[in-house]
């Protein structure tokens, strides 16, 4: 099957989506990155175009903006992006010509990825890789498994994984009957007709994907419940190589299932609440696009079915025994994915200062011997305690009865 002709075009809503999330990521990440004194290098390994038909920026010129803005820092840090682009590396090559510490891979992903992992690797560096192709016939987990295991300096993985294209492929190559939803079908998926199992399991990192798609076949869960098994399957797997992962769907409005997802894999904190950060913000602006009718949104609906829990009763849930605040926001990302921003929770947090959470800082003090308010972690230790709720006083005080 062909892949959809005009995908650059115009760009459009969920392509908008996903270079926001980049653009808005890459700007505090390179000034988090860069002060460990390590090259970083961006590798965007299905770059395209660089600039869509209407004039849009694409992820090349993008990328290739913040590597100008490091550059124009002083001093300069060692930063360069490397973009891999099979059909378009013309294009792109002259999309980027006033671009510096860029250059452009012309071929395939997967050949660029095995010589990489072959050759000489300096693991002393940053990496982050963008891994944008039109379906999944590339994304072979084995290869981010191996890149992991290079023990880089750092590495961040953003995907853009299309659940809904890989199960309906899933259904093809298996042969089911079910039919699945007509809105499944995409354009902007790539197949090369060679697909089997075996390659849909180095996808998925195993086969579990077959187990989930016999449930959707007998009916006992539908297609959108068998998206949702099939995102956690695969990030429980990422998590295995990973220490965070977070994903955002991307949803179509009159269906509310995710045209895809886009995974975000690091071990650094830092990564991960600015990553949460991004995608929430993403997130509340596609509610608001839909408010106004536009098509493509996340769908709120998910999140806010995460029990119907103000923030605070989440933190309250998540806060048994006293916790360092950092490691307290990672576990309710973990429970709550994207649902709040960090700004979100610690506002949650000090509004109940002293009623609900007792908070003790190291130092107690500001330089100039005032109480700290802090809520900044990495400029001091911050630990949140629950303040049990007092009850009322055994045995109550009876009224004294008149006769
Ligand atoms: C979804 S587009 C990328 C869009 C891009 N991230 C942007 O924001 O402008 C996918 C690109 O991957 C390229 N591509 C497809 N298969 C590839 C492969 N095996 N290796 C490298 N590039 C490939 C396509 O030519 C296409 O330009």
């Amino acid at each position: 099957m062909a892949v959809k002709q005009n995908f650059f075009a115009e760009k459009r809503e969920w392509s908008k989506l996903k270079d926001q999330i980049l653009d808005h990521y890459l700007a505090p990440y390179l000034a988090k990155i860069t002060t460990s004194g390590r090259p970083t290098r961006i590798a965007d390994c299905f770059a395209g175009k660089g600039r869509f038909d209407d004039g849009q920026p694409g992820s090349p010129i993008i990328i290739a903006k913040h590597v100008d803005a490091m550059r124009a820092r002083s001093p300069a840090p060692d930063v360069k992006a490397i973009f891999i682009e099979q059909k378009y590396a013309a294009e792109l090559r002259a999309n980027l010509a006033a671009a510096s510490n860029c250059q452009v891979i012309e071929g395939d992903y997967e050949q660029f990825v095995l010589g990489f992992l072959s050759g000489r690797v300096d693991r002393d560096r940053n990496y982050f890789f963008y891994v944008d192709p039109y379906g999944i016939k590339s994304l072979n987990f084995s290869h981010f498994a191996r890149l992991k295991a290079v023990g880089f300096q750092s590495l961040e993985i953003l995907i853009n994984l299309n659940t809904t294209g890989f199960l309906r492929e899933g259904c093809r190559l298996l042969k089911l009957t079910r039919k699945i939803p007509e809105w499944a079908d995409d354009l902007d998926f790539d197949t090369d007709g060679k697909n089997t199992p075996v390659r849909m399991d180095e996808v998925a990192d195993g086969n579990y994907w077959q187990t989930i798609l016999a449930d959707f076949q007998t009916r006992t869960i539908d297609f959108h419940q068998a998206e949702e098994q099939f995102i956690a399957g695969y990030i429980e797997r990422l998590g295995t190589h990973f220490k965070y992962v977070v994903n955002i769907p991307i949803k179509e409005r009159s269906h509310h299932m995710p045209k895809y997802r886009l995974v975000f894999a690091t071990d650094y904190h830092d990564g991960l609440f600015l990553m949460v950060n991004e995608m929430n913000a993403a997130w509340r602006k596609l509610l608001e696009q839909e408010r106004g009718g536009q098509l493509y949104l996340f769908d709120a609906t998910a999140l806010e079915a995460l029990g119907g829990l103000t923030i605070q009763e989440k933190v309250i849930a998540e806060l048994r025994l006293p916790m360092n605040l950092r490691d307290l926001l990672i576990c309710l990302i973990r429970k709550h994915g994207i649902a709040h921003t960090i700004g979100e929770y610690k506002a949650a947090i000090k509004e109940k200062e002293g009623s609900v959470f007792k908070l003790m800082r190291d130092p107690p003090k500001t330089p100039t011997g005032k109480p700290s308010h802090s809520m900044d972690y990495n400029k001091g230790k911050i630990i949140v305690n629950p303040i049990p709720p007092k009850w009322p006083k055994w045995p109550p005080k009876w009224p004294v009865l008149q006769p």
